[in-house]
């Protein structure tokens, strides 16, 4: 069975390799060659309903208007689909209302449409009927309360605390509560789109953007390159723009801009430095746009436009490799996608690999190998988690998430053992061949959706077989935990911290090694390392003394802050118990919060739950829905 299948995708990608560069080019421009689209077949998208096997989106057009009153976004999703021999396409939505559906384009007919029963992973499946010369589908909708992908922020939550805000997170399968559609990465579409925002406001999407807010409140946009649902993300807020380069800049609220402008200054050299190692940049510009404190995420690569979130404007540049790390998914993610959430490390190991190429290339190898060994070190406690859950299979790259929710699967298996692959394969293979590889992969495949098997087909058949190399790329991506042959890396600068740190474990004194230091005599990723080998055992005298010479509860680096407060949680040092609270209720990421609340609730101590308890009761209306019911998992 295996082999078949095997065979069957060699022999599509030999089919699709010689026709790339023949244009078949549709009405927007873009290729849409039906090699391209036979690809579909072969991969399953278990988290959508949709039949994109029968008929799917081409492009969508979007008519949206933003009311901050009722909450609601109300739309018109104006589908033109693919040629078709079926009488019904099934869109996915959740939370959404269906108003009415039409098909046509100047004389606009009602159709009858079904909805199906409701599931709490994947929502439901809405059933259009159409005829087979059906070519214009446009669903009427409105969003509702229980909608996921968005995020409705009153004037008083912003910086500014003039004007309303609102964002919109896709990733993984969020865009079906505020767009209904085809909601599979396994389908790539053009789109465009009206928005109408009130007074005060300006709209950003991933896709051509406006610089300046205009009087009549309407903007237009237009991504002419086919990208997956996910990536469709829209931003409005009262925001100003800064310029940081010929292609590149910020939009930030007012009183953000020099910070931003400050800490994000290296991203015309990044682009510089991305560029040369895998090509250029497909999607001309690369904007970043800085959302409010409750963003979940540190960084979300929506083409053209990163959303970031607040903490990465650290006033000491540390958190910079964020924007690295987004920037690369323009190449691995954006331009090649995973084709199903089950090949999610395709997206992302290859990000922290690239991210860590770009790094090199502007801060030197030591800079790198510091942020790779710190990557490490989370990986280890990753996959000892892992391998004692209910789980332990998604410790191979490949996963198997049907019947659970995408988010499981976005683990530092994905992460970090998805770029020690590459980074083990970069040492069999040599730097020179495994980037002339990868050059080739980003041209073969690019505006694909391609699945592991089909990455592993094209490893052996451009990289390995013709050069002779030995490489275990299947116990990689089929067994757990991390194989023998794993790439080593090793920082002397982290060494010596954590050898400090581990000194202060065993009893030693504070002052002995810290006398006459203060904060910045050491980076922020060196203290990384140091706070996070201190263990519990570390005497709470010890602990107020590092806080109050180094002020880690209130100053800097958010990441630093959130380590501590793990630290402080599990040791039940409670003198920084008003800081953490002030951080879990400000920032809303939930990669730093979530660990904070974890390690509470591991307490044996019934205090520290209803501290957890009580700090999520305030919390939770300022977190987006991805991070609120992260953490209502862990309190409750
Ligand atoms: N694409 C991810 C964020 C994501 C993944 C959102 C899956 C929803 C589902 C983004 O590129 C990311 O990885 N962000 C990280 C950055 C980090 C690893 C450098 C983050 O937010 O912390
Ligand atoms: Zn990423």
């Amino acid at each position: 069975m295996r082999v078949s299948y095997l065979i069957f995708i060699a022999s599509i990608l030999i089919t699709s390799s010689c026709t790339t560069k023949k244009s078949n080019k549709d009405s927007h421009g873009q290729d849409n060659t039906d090699q391209k689209e036979s690809k579909l077949i072969l991969a399953k998208d278990v988290h959508s309903y949709a039949n994109i096997e029968d008929i799917r989106t081409k492009h969508l057009h979007l008519e949206l208007d933003v009311n901050f009153e009722n909450k609601k976004i109300y739309g018109i999703a104006r589908h033109e689909m693919s040629d078709h021999n079926v009488n019904q396409a099934i869109f996915d939505i959740k939370g959404l209302e269906i108003i009415k559906i039409t098909t046509g384009i100047k004389n606009e007919n009602n159709v009858d449409f079904t909805i199906g029963e409701y599931s709490e992973q994947m929502g439901r499946a809405l059933n259009v009927a159409i005829n087979n010369d059906t070519k214009f589908i446009n669903i009427y909708y409105q969003t509702t309360e229980k909608t996921e992908a968005l995020d409705w922020l009153a004037p008083e939550q912003t910086t500014g605390k003039q004007h309303p805000y609102l964002y919109t997170q896709g990733q993984a399968i969020l865009t079906r509560s505020w767009i209904p559609l085809q909601d599979s990465p396994l389908n790539r579409i053009t789109y465009s789109a009206d928005v109408k925002v009130p007074q005060g406001v300006i709209a950003l999407m991933s896709a051509k953007n406006p610089r300046e807010r205009n009087d009549d409140n309407l903007y237009h946009f237009e991504m002419k390159q086919r990208i997956p649902s996910y990536l469709i993300a829209l931003a409005v807020g009262d925001m100003v723009y800064s310029s940081l380069g010929d292609n590149c800049g910020v939009y930030s609220e007012k009183e953000l801009a020099e910070d931003c402008i400050y800490e994000f200054t290296d991203l015309p050299k990044m682009i510089a430095a991305a560029s040369a190692i895998y090509g250029e940049y497909q999607w001309d510009q690369y904007d970043i746009v800085m959302l409010p404190y409750s963003f979940p995420f540190g960084g979300m690569e929506n083409p053209r436009l990163t959303f970031a979130n607040p903490t990465l404007l650290t006033g000491d540049r540390s958190s910079t490799s964020v924007i690295a790390h987004e920037l690369a998914h323009s190449w691995s993610g954006n331009l090649v996608t995973n084709a199903t959430w089950d090949d999610f490390w395709l997206n992302e190991g290859f990000t922290v690999y690239f991210e860590n190429r770009i790094m090199e290339a502007l801060y030197g190898k030591e800079e790198a190998d510091i942020l790779a060994t710190i990557e490490y070190q989370d990986l280890l406690a990753s996959i000892e988690t892992i391998e004692n859950s209910e789980h332990p299979e998604d410790s191979h790259l490949k996963l198997h998430l049907d019947g659970r929710a995408p988010d499981d699967g976005m683990t530092d298996i994905a992460y970090v053992k998805g770029a020690f692959f590459l980074r083990t394969l970069e040492q069999a293979a040599g730097r020179e061949l495994l980037d002339e590889f990868l050059n080739n992969y980003f041209v073969k495949h690019s505006f694909q959706s391609i699945t592991t098997e089909d990455f592993l087909s094209d490893l052996k058949k451009d990289l390995l077989e013709p050069h002779n190399i030995e490489f275990n790329a299947e116990e990689w991506i089929y067994q757990p935990g991390m194989p023998e042959n794993h790439a080593e890396i090793t920082s002397p600068r982290l060494n010596k911290m954590i050898q400090l740190a581990n000194d202060l474990n065993e009893g030693g004194k504070i002052d002995k090694a810290f006398e006459n230091k203060t904060r910045g005599d050491f980076t922020t990723q060196e203290w990384l390392a140091f706070v996070r080998t201190l263990n519990s055992s570390t005497p709470h005298s010890v602990m107020l003394a590092l806080n109050n010479q180094f002020k880690f509860s209130i100053e800097g680096n958010s990441i630093l802050k959130s380590d501590w407060f793990k630290l402080c949680a599990r040791a039940g040092f409670r003198d920084v118990q008003d800081d953490m609270q002030a951080f879990l209720v400000k920032i809303g990421r939930r990669w730093l919060v979530e660990g904070v609340y974890q390690e509470l609730m591991n307490s044996n101590s019934k205090s520290d739950h209803l501290f957890a308890r009580e700090t999520f009761k305030k919390a939770s209306s300022s977190y987006h829905f991805v991070t609120r019911t992260t953490i209502a998992e862990i309190v409750k």
